[in-house]
Formats: structure tokens, C-alpha cells, sequence
């Protein structure tokens, strides 16, 4: 597999992701996605809607305010717990996770429902080293609270602050009552949102694994209490099924299902799915069974009666829900990394190539003008109406294999060239990325041609 270097230095050179702020210095920790980034999210995004809610009957979308009353917060147990345990470093004042830490010491330790002071115990017992300077002294730990605050309004009082949202579930629990009513699901059903999320993260790095901005696609499913765990080891299948299906390798994925000492109070079972990253296993997707700790927490905060009344049954009960939640940037990096490549050709050549699932690729074809001067007018003919259904890019510089090349590197699925034929065929050469395989084909076929190719 590819380094994490290698990855940036690619997602830089090619347009996918640019240093944030990059012009004033950059802003430490922050990503602009570029012209193949944008286009790559926003296909994992829709991959994503189209398989968990578009085509799973009992799913609906929603999209909730990143800004919301404070109090939800207070009720979720956010204000309160939503905290990282922070310690320093005494002798270079460097700031850590002391659960990383303890967990980079000793790979086959977890941390995971320590107390702070059975953390620090561990510091000081196995003389853990600080990675900036090698000293094996730390400050006491303390719970660091990770929500981002700003005010709202022109007044900068107390009354005025409100929190970025840290993750898009709590917008669907608020809301489930106003979206069981107007769409009439009966439980099981799910809700589903795709949005952006903060947390001041201690410890940000591996480029855009974490981060303090982030995109996260949750999906809050509810069900009659009992049958979580069903649902629980349905969506947990569903969700590796949806990563296989769209072209990462089983053997860089693994389940890592979380011991009962190690879950959170309200959740009786959590797994992560785990990919391969450059730096080994780390975690993608995180899938909880959460019980009905949020929407009871809301139901006494807020007064609201949150329950859910059957009308096959009779039955009044609040639901459980499991959560599946991942972040989009994970996913991004996951497929880079899954699909970065470098070929040796038969001539000896070599040539980079970014092996992506076809509905994830940013273009679906390239359409290249054998001879500039002799095929720019038809191949732009061509291009104007392909545009209008797929994300398609028009490229005339440069020889045709340079530009065969420059796609491949890119991941454009298929190479469309317009040649001295085309005039009286009426038909075009489609090159394949992945076999470099070329077919003929009429240009009246070519719409339904690449959806074929490239659907999911
Ligand atoms: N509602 C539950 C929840 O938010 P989480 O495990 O904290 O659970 C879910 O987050 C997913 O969101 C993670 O598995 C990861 O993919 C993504 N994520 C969380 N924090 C992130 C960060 N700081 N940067 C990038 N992605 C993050």
C-alpha cells in the first residue's frame, strides 16, 4: 500500500485535496477539497443516500441546523461528558490524548472506559514517553470538552452562546417525533442525514483522518426494544456489503466489535469497521446499538412525551436505536488509499493509476480529440451532451497516451476519443482505465453505454 506521504503529495498535484488557507500560511489541520476531491465526496455521498435510504424502503433523509438550541446539548450529555482526556508534556508543554498515548505504548491495550486517574496511573507505571521529546513526565489528566463554541447574535454574553454541532444525530432524535408523524413509518424505520460536524480535536492528524471540521453520514435507525441486536448485526453486514461493493479489498477491513467493559453506559453493542490505513488498522465506521438512551434523555429534558405509540399493537414504548456513523474524509482516504496504484506495462513503461469504483470516480470518461484542429467541434458536440448526465471533463492537450495517462491517474473510468473515423461511422473509440481495452462504439449508444459501465 501507498504511504500517507504519497497521498498527500498525489491529492495536492492532482486537484483532489489542497492545504486549507494555504495562500495566508494555512490553518493547521484544515483541507480544501479541490476540483476531483469535491466531485469524489460528493459521489461517496450519494453512493451513501442512494443505499441507505433510497433504496432501504423503511429509510427517509433528513437535514437538521448545524446550529441548534443549547439545551439539546445539555440533554444529549454533550456540555457535560463530550470530553477527551488531555495531559501534557512537563518538560516540552506539548499537549496529548493520554488515551492515544497509552494505546501507542502498548498496541494491544485499550483505553477505551478508564477513569483519568487509572490513565495516568498507566503514564507514570510504564514510564511512557513523550513523542515530542522523548521525556516520561506528564501533567495530571484532565477531561477536555470538544465542542466548538461561537455566540449567536450581536450581544457576546452567556445567554447567547450555542455550540457547531459534534455529530448530525442529535438533529434526528430532536426531530423524530415531527418525522414519524408527517411520514407515517411505522417502527423499524430509519432516518438519515449528511452533514457537517466540529470537535476541537486535541490531536488532529494523518491529513484528513481527523480533523476539527468534518463531514459525517449518520443514519439513526429505530426499532422496537428486543430486536436491536437483530438490527444491530443486519446494519453492521450492511455496511461492510456497501464498502466491499464499492471496491475496497476484504483484507483491508475488519470488524473490531468493542468488549462489554469497553462500551459506552448507554450502548449495548458497538463495533468499528477498520481499514487498512497507511499507518495499519485504524477506525472508519463506528455502529452502535445505543438503546433508548437519547430519546429518553430528550423526553425528560425537553417534557416532550418521545414515545412511539404501535397502531398494529396498542404497544407505547420508546424505540432503540442503532447507529451507524461514518465520516466522509475517512471514506475519501480509505479509497485513495485502497486504489492509488503504479503499473508496469508490457513495454516496460509505467504508468499511475487510481483503481476507484466507477460511480466513485470524479469523471466518468474523458473526451479526447484525436487531432485538435480536425476533432475539437464533434467532440465537443459530444461532450455538451454527455455533460448533461455525467460528471464528464474535455481534455485536447497533449498526445492522445499523455492524456490516456493523465486520466488513468485521476481515475476517469473511460477515455472517449473522437477520431478520423468518427466522421463516417458515426462512432467513437472508448477505452476502458482498469484492462486499457477498447471497444467501438456509435455515439448514439454512448449515454447508456457509460451507464452501464458506471452504475452502482
Ligand atoms: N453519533 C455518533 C458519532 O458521531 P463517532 O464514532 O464519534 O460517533 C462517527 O463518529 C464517525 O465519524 C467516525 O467513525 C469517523 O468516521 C467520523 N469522525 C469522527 N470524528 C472525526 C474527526 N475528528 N475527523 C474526521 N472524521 C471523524
Amino acid at each position: 500500500m501507498v504511504t500517507l506521504d504519497q497521498i498527500v503529495q498525489f491529492a495536492k498535484s492532482t486537484g483532489f485535496i489542497f492545504q486549507g488557507s494555504e495562500l495566508y500560511g494555512g490553518l493547521a489541520n484544515t483541507w480544501d477539497y479541490g476540483p476531483l476531491g469535491s466531485l469524489l465526496k460528493k459521489n461517496i455521498k450519494d453512493a451513501w443516500i442512494k443505499k441507505f435510504q433510497r433504496q432501504t424502503p423503511y429509510n427517509v433523509l433528513i437535514d437538521s441546523s448545524i446550529l441548534l438550541n443549547s439545551e439539546v446539548w445539555v440533554a444529549s450529555g454533550h456540555v457535560g461528558g463530550f470530553s477527551d482526556p488531555l495531559t501534557e508534556c512537563k518538560s516540552c508543554n506539548q499537549r496529548f490524548r493520554a488515551d492515544k498515548l497509552i494505546e501507542d505504548h502498548d498496541p494491544t491495550v485499550s483505553a477505551d472506559g478508564w477513569s483519568t486517574d487509572q490513565m495516568y496511573q498507566y503514564l507514570v507505571d510504564h514510564e511512557v514517553t513523550c513523542p515530542n521529546c522523548g521525556k516520561k513526565e506528564f501533567l495530571p489528566i484532565r477531561a477536555f470538552n470538544m465542542m466548538f463554541q461561537t455566540h449567536q447574535g450581536v450581544v457576546l454574553e452567556q445567554a447567547n452562546q450555542i455550540y457547531l454541532r459534534p455529530e448530525t444525530a442529535q438533529g434526528i432524535f430532536i426531530n423524530f417525533k415531527n418525522i414519524q408523524r408527517t411520514t407515517r413509518k411505522k417502527v423499524p424505520f430509519g432516518v438519515c442525514q449528511v452533514g457537517k460536524s466540529f470537535r476541537n480535536e486535541i490531536t488532529p492528524g494523518n491529513f484528513i483522518f481527523r480533523t476539527r471540521e468534518f463531514e459525517q453520514m449518520e443514519m439513526e435507525f429505530f426499532v422496537k426494544p428486543g430486536t436491536e441486536v437483530e438490527w444491530f448485526n443486519y446494519w453492521k453486514q450492511f455496511c461492510m456489503d456497501w464498502l466491499v461493493s464499492l471496491g475496497l479489498d476484504q483484507d483491508n477491513l475488519q470488524f473490531d466489535d468493542h468488549k462489554p467493559e469497553a462500551l459506552s453506559h448507554y450502548s449495548n453493542a458497538t463495533t468499528d469497521i477498520r481499514f487498512r490505513f497507511p499507518w495499519g488498522f485504524d477506525e472508519l465506521w463506528g455502529i452502535a446499538s445505543r438503546t433508548n438512551y437519547d430519546l429518553k434523555a430528550h423526553q425528560i429534558h425537553s417534557g416532550e412525551n418521545m414515545t412511539y405509540l404501535d397502531p398494529d399493537t396498542n404497544e407505547r414504548y420508546l424505540p432503540y436505536v442503532v447507529e451507524p456513523a461514518v465520516g466522509v474524509e475517512r471514506l475519501v482516504l480509505a479509497f485513495l488509499a485502497n486504489g492509488l496504484d503504479e503499473e508496469t506495462l508490457e513495454s516496460g513503461d509505467t504508468r499511475q493509476i487510481l483503481h476507484i469504483h466507477p460511480a466513485l470516480a470524479p469523471y466518468k470518461a474523458a473526451i479526447l480529440p484525436l487531432i485538435k484542429k480536425e476533432h475539437a467541434e464533434k467532440s465537443l458536440e459530444i461532450y455538451n451532451e454527455l455533460n448533461q448526465y455525467f460528471d464528464v471533463v474535455y481534455d485536447e492537450t497533449q498526445n492522445i497516451g499523455k492524456r490516456y495517462r493523465r486520466q488513468d491517474a485521476i481515475g476517469t473510468y473511460l477515455c472517449i476519443t473522437i477520431d478520423h473515423d468518427t466522421a463516417n461511422d458515426q462512432a467513437v473509440t472508448v477505452r476502458n482505465r482498469d484492462t486499457m481495452a477498447q471497444v467501438r462504439i456509435p455515439i448514439k449508444d454512448l449515454r447508456s453505454y457509460i451507464e452501464k459501465e458506471t452504475q452502482f
